[in-house]
């Protein structure tokens, strides 16, 4: 049975951000003005997660169609052509799909900052989760942002960040000699959300490694005063996670982190994300 735009219940999960939509089977179609409810829910909590789902990668294609173009995945270890919107996202092999290797720890950053066109939504199905850890911490930029000191904000108001993927494999480093040829691109360091119209701080330590028009001391000493700003616990929400949460967040204005968690357990999210328009 589809789901009708009246079983929907929308619950905040913290004063930073995220909710849990209750009330939808995402293994069926949804109707529009259900989706129209998601998605004001999700511009208004940033993060939202739809909890013990039973979800195909077709049905995770349907869901983020709503919300535009997918995007196809750019890097993976094998090539699937069936799946070309779809990266898995875990510590082990035997996927057989593209897959993203990751383990351990990762910085906060916001997915694909790098590129011209960053995708605006990411979406996380759970597969597999380890016993402990491997949470994943979401950050309010825009909550970053406001609380700046306002000669801070005048001063970085126009200026741009440096974005590049230059980490090497290491999720908890950036590259120390940087390969020019990494993909990388420079964007407004206080951006502005098409559908809300609130400035959020596109900053992160993963990805940002300088910002233009600064002295290189000042840039450094200001991204870091940046990133411990963003990073405090009160602009944050830990999401823990179970087996079947279906979650998607707002790359336009938050950022995410990985604790560590065991490699001898198993990890496994199927991702697909949805294509974003050029940032303001
Ligand atoms: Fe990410």
């Amino acid at each position: 049975m589809a789901t009708a735009l009246a079983e929907i219940t929308v619950k905040p999960l913290s004063d930073a951000l995220g909710a849990e939509i209750l009330g939808v089977d995402l293994s069926q179609p949804v109707d529009a003005a259900t989706m129209k409810a998601i998605e004001d829910a999700w511009h208004e909590h940033l993060f939202i997660v739809f909890r013990g789902q039973d979800i195909s990668n077709d049905d995770q294609v349907r869901f983020c169609s709503y919300f535009g173009d997918l995007e196809e995945v750019r890097t993976g270890k094998f090539a699937n052509e069936d799946m070309k919107h779809t990266m898995m996202i875990t510590n082990v092999t035997d996927t057989g799909l593209q897959t993203a290797l990751e383990n351990g720890d990762m910085w906060f950053h916001s997915d694909q900052c790098y590129y011209e066109y960053p995708c605006k939504a990411s979406t996380l199905y759970a597969i597999e989760i380890p016993s402990v850890g491997g949470n994943t911490l979401f950050a309010n930029c825009y909550t970053a942002w406001e609380t700046l000191p306002t000669e801070l904000r005048e001063k970085l108001d126009g200026l741009k960040g440096h974005h590049i993927y230059d980490y090497a494999g290491n999720p908890m480093k950036r590259g120390d000699n940087i390969n020019p040829d990494s993909p990388q691109y420079f964007h407004p360091v206080a951006r502005t959300h098409p559908a809300t119209g609130r400035k959020a701080l596109y900053v992160n330590r993963l990805m940002t490694d300088y910002i233009d028009g600064l002295p290189e001391d000042e840039s450094a000493e200001i991204l870091e005063q940046l990133f411990a700003h963003g990073e405090q616990k009160e602009f944050v929400y830990e999401h823990v996670w179970q087996v079947g949460d279906f979650v998607m967040w707002d790359n336009r204005c938050s950022m995410h982190a990985r604790t560590d968690f065991d490699p001898a357990e198993r990890r496994m999210m199927r991702r697909i994300t949805v294509k974003g328009e050029a940032v303001v």
